[in-house]
């Protein structure tokens, strides 16, 4: 077991990354706590939680939204939740964002705790204190910035896992080694096959090194004045990709890095060997490597309607080498070049 340490003004937090799911009731510490999950891991792993109330969601992006949670809300009032009361979320990166945000607000603010059961959610969903909602069909939208009391991570969640849920949790690994750990991008590129085997002590290994990359940036940039952009890597078009043409976040994101790493190498940033190994590794992976056939003019007109833009300019992250990353702000009229 590694734990790892946020320490932000919003608050401190240990992620214990190997440790079991049973360890969650000494964690507690036999405080009023109420667990929020969603029906298939409730379906799955119930049998693991402590004997606590239990709120299950639906599933499915559709589910972030507000709607549910001012059922949450009236849930927990109806269990006459107080401000001592724990908010434990046990699910994917949905259960976190909605639980973080609804124990954010609920009552100005109870303490809350993750234990996260999605690949993408333990490497990256439930780490870093941003907990939000969808609007109308725009990614988080709302939320607020809160750090859970702790995190709690057990790779064996991860035997259940669907193979598309798994991928989509290796899209962020390669994020986080793309960007700031060359060494891990080494190792998940020579490696990939028992990787994606799932080899407990690689598993764990990657795993840790990833979550070390978000914890440091984090510890930097809590709030997202800077540094924290570098971790949107990939994703500003990934997000266009995904609301246009429905594909799983995973695929998008993989898309996105190759878009954004061949803009590097176009802008002189980037050598062009860097960004074949990255497109070699994302495609090992088993990602698509280009934009979806006749995508080009909805990607832009998406990506121009971006609501979390500031005014005219977008930023785009950029890769200097593997393992080093750039902040970029590009002018919205320039949106057409970037794309292939
Ligand atoms: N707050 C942040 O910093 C941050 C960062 C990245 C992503 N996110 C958000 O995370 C969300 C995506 O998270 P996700 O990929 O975990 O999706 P998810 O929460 O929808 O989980 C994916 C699916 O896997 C199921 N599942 C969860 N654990 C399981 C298990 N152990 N075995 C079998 N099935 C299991 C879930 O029921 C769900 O159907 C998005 O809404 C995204 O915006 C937030």
């Amino acid at each position: 077991m590694t734990t790892l340490h946020i320490h932000g003004n919003l608050g401190s937090c240990p992620v214990y990354i190997g440790e079991r799911s049973q360890s969650l009731e000494s964690l507690l510490k036999g405080r009023s706590t109420i667990l929020v999950t969603d029906t298939t891991v409730q379906g799955l792993h119930a049998g693991r939680f402590p004997h606590l109330p239990i709120l299950a969601i639906g599933t499915g992006e559709g589910i972030k939204c507000l709607s549910t949670v001012e059922q949450l809300y009236r849930q927990l009032s109806d269990l006459q939740a107080d401000r001592s009361t724990v908010l434990v979320g046990v699910g994917g990166g949905i259960v976190c964002d909605l639980t973080g945000f609804v124990a954010a607000t609920y009552l100005r603010g109870v303490p809350f705790a993750f234990v996260p059961t999605t690949l993408l959610a333990q490497v990256d969903a439930a780490i870093g204190g941003k907990n939000g909602v969808n609007l109308d069909g725009y990614k988080n939208l709302i939320g607020t910035f809160r750090q859970p009391e702790f995190i709690l991570c057990d790779p064996s969640f991860l035997e259940t896992l669907p193979a598309d849920e798994l991928r989509n949790g290796f899209a962020e690994i390669i994020k986080a080694a793309a960007i700031a750990d060359g060494s891990l991008f080494g190792l998940i590129a020579e490696r990939h096959s028992e990787i994606q085997r799932c080899d407990a002590e690689l598993l764990q290994n990657v795993m840790t090194a990833a979550v070390a990359v978000k914890v440091s940036i984090v510890n930097r940039d809590e709030t997202e004045q800077s540094e924290r952009r570098l971790l949107n890597f990939g994703h500003t078009l990934g997000h266009a990709l995904e609301r246009v043409f429905g594909i799983r976040h995973g695929e998008a994101v993989a898309i996105g890095m190759i878009i954004a790493a061949d803009l590097s190498v176009r802008r002189g940033l980037l050598a062009k060997e860097e960004c074949e190994l990255l497109r070699k590794v994302i495609a090992k992976y088993g990602f698509p490597t280009d934009l979806p056939v006749g995508s080009r003019d909805r990607l832009v007109d998406a990506m121009g309607k971006d609501k979390k833009r500031a005014g005219r300019k977008i930023h785009m992250i950029l890769l200097k080498s593997l393992g080093h990353a750039a902040d970029v702000e590009l002018d919205m009229h320039d949106l057409g070049s970037l794309l292939p």
